[in-house]
C-alpha cells in the first residue's frame, strides 16, 4: 500500500503564527489567556497551558494579566472591552482574516449591505460581522442566498476557509439580488491550495484520510471536499481511530490535514497506518504455509477417476 500525503497538509500560517505569539506571551512574567481554544487542537492547547497560558470563554474570567486573540479574530466590542479592562492584547489575527475584517468594514461604511458567505455560528463569522457593527447578513449557501430580498448595493466577502464552489455558488445567486455586486474572494491562500490539492489527490487514491479537530471547520470542509470526489473518505482526530478494515485491499491511500493539526499528529497518523499495513502482511504471511500445504496436498482431480 502507498501512503501519499498532500501538498501544504497542516498548520497554515496564520495558525503557526498564533502558536509564536502564544508562546513569546508565555515567556512573559504576565498571566496570558487565549479567548478560546488557540486552535482546535487538544495536545496543543495543553502544551500552551503547561507554560501558564490558560483558554477562556469569554473576557469576564480574566482578572489581570493578557489576553491573546486567536487567528479567527474578534469583533472590535471585544478588542475595547479588553482595553478598558486594562488587560495586554496580543492580537494574533491572521492577517488574511484581518484583511476580511477591514473589507467589510470599508462595504459598510460605503452603503454596501455586506454578505458574509460562512458558518454563522464560526467565531471568525462572529468577529467580521462585528467589523461591520452587527449589519451583516451572513448566508452559509446558494440555498440561503436565494431567501435574501433586493438590495441596491451588496458586497460579499468570505470566510477565509470556505470551499470555492460554496462561495461561487452564492454568488451566482447574489448577482440576481443587487445591480451593483461587489465580490471580495477573502478565501485565504492557504485554504485554496490545501483543498485544491486534496481533491486532486483524492481523484488518484482508493482512500482518503483526513486528519484534524471534529470542531475544526477547514478539516470538516477538507473531508468534505475529499468525499464529495466519489473516493471513501475517513476524518479522524487521532492515529488510534484508525481502523484496519478502512486500508484493507487499499493500493493508494492519501492523507490530508486541516489547517489546526500539528505535523506531529499528521506522522503519527503515517506511521499507524504503515503498521496497520505491516501487521496484515505479517498475518497473511503466517497464514501463508497452510495454504501453501493445502495446494500441496491436493489431489488432481484426474488422479481419482472422478472424470
Ligand atoms: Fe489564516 Fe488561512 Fe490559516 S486565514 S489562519 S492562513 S487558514
Amino acid at each position: 500500500m502507498e501512503i501519499i500525503l498532500a501538498p501544504n497538509a497542516g498548520f497554515c500560517f496564520g495558525v503557526k503564527r498564533a502558536i509564536k505569539l502564544a508562546e513569546q506571551a508565555g515567556n512573559e512574567n504576565l498571566p496570558y489567556y487565549t479567548l478560546g481554544p488557540i486552535i482546535h487542537n487538544p495536545q496543543v492547547v495543553n502544551r500552551l497551558e503547561k507554560n501558564g497560558i490558560k483558554a477562556v470563554t469569554s473576557l469576564e474570567e480574566i482578572t489581570t494579566g493578557g489576553v491573546i486573540i486567536r487567528s479567527h479574530g474578534v469583533s472590535p466590542e471585544v478588542l475595547e472591552e479588553a482595553k478598558s479592562r486594562k488587560l495586554r492584547v496580543v492580537d494574533a489575527t491572521c492577517p488574511f482574516v484581518r484583511r476580511a475584517q477591514e473589507l467589510a468594514g470599508e462595504l459598510t461604511d460605503r452603503g454596501y449591505q455586506v454578505v458574509v458567505v460562512g458558518d454563522r455560528s464560526h467565531p471568525e463569522v462572529i468577529g467580521i460581522v462585528g467589523w461591520t457593527g452587527s449589519r451583516a447578513i451572513v448566508v452559509e449557501n446558494a440555498r440561503e442566498a436565494e431567501k435574501l430580498g433586493y438590495y441596491p448595493q451588496i458586497g460579499v466577502i468570505a470566510q477565509t476557509t470556505q470551499s470555492e464552489q460554496n462561495f461561487r455558488q452564492v454568488v451566482e445567486v447574489l448577482k440576481k439580488k443587487s445591480k451593483n455586486l461587489v465580490v471580495h474572494n477573502t478565501i485565504c491562500h492557504a485554504t485554496r491550495q490545501r483543498q485544491q490539492a486534496a481533491a486532486e489527490l483524492a481523484r488518484k487514491v482508493d482512500l482518503m484520510i483526513v486528519v484534524g479537530g471534529k470542531e475544526s471547520a477547514n478539516t470538516r470542509k477538507l473531508a468534505r471536499i475529499c468525499s464529495e470526489t466519489g473516493t471513501p473518505t475517513y476524518h479522524i482526530e487521532r492515529a488510534d481511530e484508525l481502523c484496519a478494515s478502512w486500508l484493507q485491499n487499499k493500493e493508494r491511500v492519501g492523507v490530508t490535514a486541516g489547517a489546526s493539526t500539528p505535523d506531529w499528529i499528521i506522522e503519527e497518523v503515517v506511521t499507524r497506518m504503515t503498521e496497520i499495513k505491516q501487521e496484515e502482511q505479517k498475518n497473511a504471511e503466517e497464514i501463508q504455509p497452510v495454504a501453501e500445504n493445502a495446494e500441496e496436498n491436493a489431489v488432481p482431480a484426474a488422479e481419482t477417476g472422478d472424470m
